[in-house]
């Protein structure tokens, strides 16, 4: 049997790593209009060493997940969400904005597409979905390009949690920041990730999974964790940080909120946390939230020399309740109510 993309892929040993599949969709902004579009065979692309995007970071992506179900049918989840955020971080970058609706058409190409690169619902894993838009054109002053590029390609995940449900243990950094206000936090621009990578190298060489960031004025209030949102059980509340300008507005913490509320009759809040109220004893659970972090429970944090430990270190009851209904729903194993599972 020749030696295929496909075959040469072990679904039960995944990462989240990438992998290369079959198709990709491109599309091309030239003379202030986008052409249609396609689909077309997986491969690099060419830019002018003077793109936008290379010198001036002018680029913002969207991450969104389709998976298999039991019976072997495909689903996205909320990936209207998706377009929206994809809408604003273009305009907030002053690029070109991509249809909404052609957002998602080009997603559900590439997805059905690349389908037999979808893991089986019995791996855990999930198909990857990335768009991206980027300033392709050349500029030697700092300006928007005149010519983008927006495509969709795809990669094979593995579960977030290969060997069960785990916590993680993070650092409360006090030292960098993720975003001030004013600038990008609020949108998926590239350079918003560029700039973590430095504080996630130095905690993992302390021992730490992730950082919490704080805020950039007071260094004092929770935002995110790396890439994910900031849940919290206060006083028997689910409270997450408001989303200020300076926090990525996830679709999964969204999520999150409305099964607390709707299935769960725990009252939730949004509001600012000081670092120091998850070191109190009414801070009974922590959990980060998103699309590659789905729920992951945090087994405790550490700011300066004071560590907490939760739960002894294992998941809380109700970050483990929340998880199971958004990952039942996710994989078509719960019924939706909330209409929020597209099937292809
Ligand atoms: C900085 C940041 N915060 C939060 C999230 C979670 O957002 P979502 O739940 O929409 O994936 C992500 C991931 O997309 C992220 O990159």
């Amino acid at each position: 049997m020749q030696a295929t993309k496909r075959n040469m892929i072990d679904f039960n040993n995944l990462k989240f790593d990438f992998y290369e599949t079959d198709w990709m969709f491109l599309s091309r902004y030239k003379d202030g209009k986008w052409d249609d579009g396609e689909l077309i065979p997986f491969n690099s692309i060419e830019l002018s060493p003077a793109a936008c995007i290379l010198n001036y970071g002018q680029g913002v992506f969207e991450g969104l997940k389709a998976l298999k179900s039991k019976d072997r049918r495909i689903s996205l989840f909320r990936p209207m969400k998706n377009a929206e955020r994809f809408e604003k971080s273009a305009k907030r970058l002053v690029m070109p904005p991509y249809d909404k609706q052609r957002f998602l058409d080009a997603v559900k190409k590439v997805v059905i597409a690349n389908k037999d690169f979808i893991p089986p619902y019995e791996s855990g894993g999930s198909l990857y979905i990335r768009p991206l838009l980027i300033g392709s054109g050349p500029v030697l002053g700092i300006a928007p390009a005149k010519e983008y590029i927006f495509l969709v390609f795809c990669s094979p995940v593995g579960p977030y949690f290969p060997e069960g449900f785990n916590t993680v243990n993070l650092l409360i950094s006090n030292k960098y920041t993720r975003a001030s206000p004013g600038g990008t936090g609020s949108t998926k621009t590239c350079s918003n990730y560029s700039r973590t990578m430095r504080p996630a190298l130095e905690g993992k060489k302390r021992g730490y999974d992730q950082i919490i960031y704080l805020d950039a004025v007071y260094k004092e209030y929770i935002t995110e964790v790396g890439a994910a949102n900031f849940c919290a059980i206060i006083d028997n509340k689910l409270v997450t940080p408001r989303f200020d300008g300076t926090i990525l507005e996830g679709i999964t913490v969204d999520s999150v909120l409305k099964i607390a509320e709707r299935k769960l009759g725990i009252t939730t809040e949004q509001r600012d946390i000081s670092y120091k109220e998850l070191f109190g004893d009414n801070c009974a659970e922590l959990f980060c939230t998103g699309t590659a972090a789905v729920i992951t429970p945090i087994g405790s944090i550490t700011y300066e020399k004071r560590t907490k430990t939760y739960n002894n270190n294992i998941p809380g009851p109700i970050t483990e309740k929340i998880y199971k209904i958004l990952t039942g729903i996710q994989k078509l194993d719960l019924l939706d109510e909330f209409g929020w599972t597209m099937i292809l």
